[in-house]
């Protein structure tokens, strides 16, 4: 049998938080243990430009933000295919291609563009951008561009994967059987929660802890997390099911949280005492993290050299999808 190939990437808008971390990094790390699969994981800087177009010194800082934190979370190079978007210009062809595939409606229709549209007001104003409203269509091209057959994201991509299998279905039909289908892999941890409870972790929301944060950056950021607001002294009988710090020590202090959650609610422990604990283990989990980012920072040119190499990786299976797509299509002039 033959091996599969996986394909995922992120948008470069900002460093990566903890919500990345138990989201999809760490599965991605897990993922390099499979012998049968081929990885390959895009920063995706085409794609972050369709909501960042008035600001593209942020995609390009952030560019390398990602693939530090990238590489010091353990995906490796060389068990991973880490490559950067706009250097593969066969997506920006294969996306004119498939855009005959799919109809505006259709587009307007799917509920993540939808959603992220009613997010981006400000931006937008009452009429979105046609780069914007099409980029399911270039997330398409930069799945099969490669053969992806596994796609590992979170929930809220799924519509995304579903509008990639229609175009896939509608280009095999029309021109022969030339694409392969994904199947999206949801990572089995579900969102996170930000700091003060939210739903979604981010920076405008000022509630996530990224890799890169400093120990004070996380001691203040812990200090003003969500407790229960029914605590005021020691001695209250707490609730650790409506405080984020007891969710966290759930992420980051599995063998203590049992006895945090019930001496919580025997009144047996303070609240200031139980966000230091929290925080230092959350500085020990990203201890390593931080020092191999900073080994990274140090090193710029190694940097770069890692994303050109997975780049001419990538392109060459770009090339390859190119030329059958194109016979297909009846353009291989
Ligand atoms: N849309 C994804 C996000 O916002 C990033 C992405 C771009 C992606 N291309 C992809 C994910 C291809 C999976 C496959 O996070
Ligand atoms: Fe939350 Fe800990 Fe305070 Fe309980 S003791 S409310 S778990 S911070």
């Amino acid at each position: 049998m033959g091996k599969k190939r996986s394909l995922t990437g992120d948008r470069p808008t900002g460093k990566l938080h903890i919500g990345h971390y138990f989201g999809s990094l760490q599965s991605r790390v897990k993922m390099q243990e499979d012998e049968n699969l081929e990885r390959f994981v895009m920063i995706a800087d085409v794609q972050a430009l369709t909501d960042n177009f008035n600001n593209p010194q942020k995609v390009r800082d952030n560019v390398y933000e990602v693939l530090k934190d990238y590489l010091s979370v353990g995906i490796d190079p060389n068990k991973t295919t880490i490559f950067l978007q706009s250097m593969i210009p066969e997506i920006a062809e294969l996306t004119v291609f498939y855009s005959n595939l799919v109809t505006v409606a259709r587009l307007q229709r799917n509920p993540t563009v939808k959603t992220e549209i009613a997010q981006k007001k400000e931006l937008f104003g009452e009429s979105v951008t046609y780069g914007f409203l099409g980029y399911p269509v270039s997330q398409a091209a930069d799945i099969t561009a490669f053969g992806g057959e596994l796609v590992p994201v979170g929930e809220d991509q799924e519509p995304l994967i579903e509008q990639c299998r229609e175009i896939v279905r509608k280009f095999n039909n029309i021109y022969g059987e030339t694409l392969k289908e994904p199947e999206v892999v949801l990572s089995s941890n579900k969102r996170i929660k930000g700091l003060d409870g939210n739903e979604k972790m981010g920076k405008s929301l000022g509630n996530a802890i990224y890799l890169s944060d400093s120990d004070e950056e996380i001691t203040k950021k812990v200090m003003g997390a969500l407790t229960d607001p029914g605590r005021i002294k020691k001695d209250d009988l707490g609730n650790p099911n409506i405080c984020m710090v007891a969710y966290y020590h759930n992420l980051f202090s599995k063998d203590e949280v049992k006895k945090v959650c019930e001496e919580c609610k025997a009144g047996k422990r303070g609240c200031v005492a139980c966000k230091k604990q929290l925080i230092e283990n959350i500085i020990k989990e990203l201890t390593p993290i931080r020092e191999k980012r900073k080994y990274y920072e140090e090193r710029p040119e190694e940097l770069r050299k890692i994303l050109i190499e997975g780049t001419k990786k990538a392109q060459v299976e770009a090339r390859k999808t190119m030329e059958r797509v194109k016979r297909s299509m009846k353009l291989d002039y």
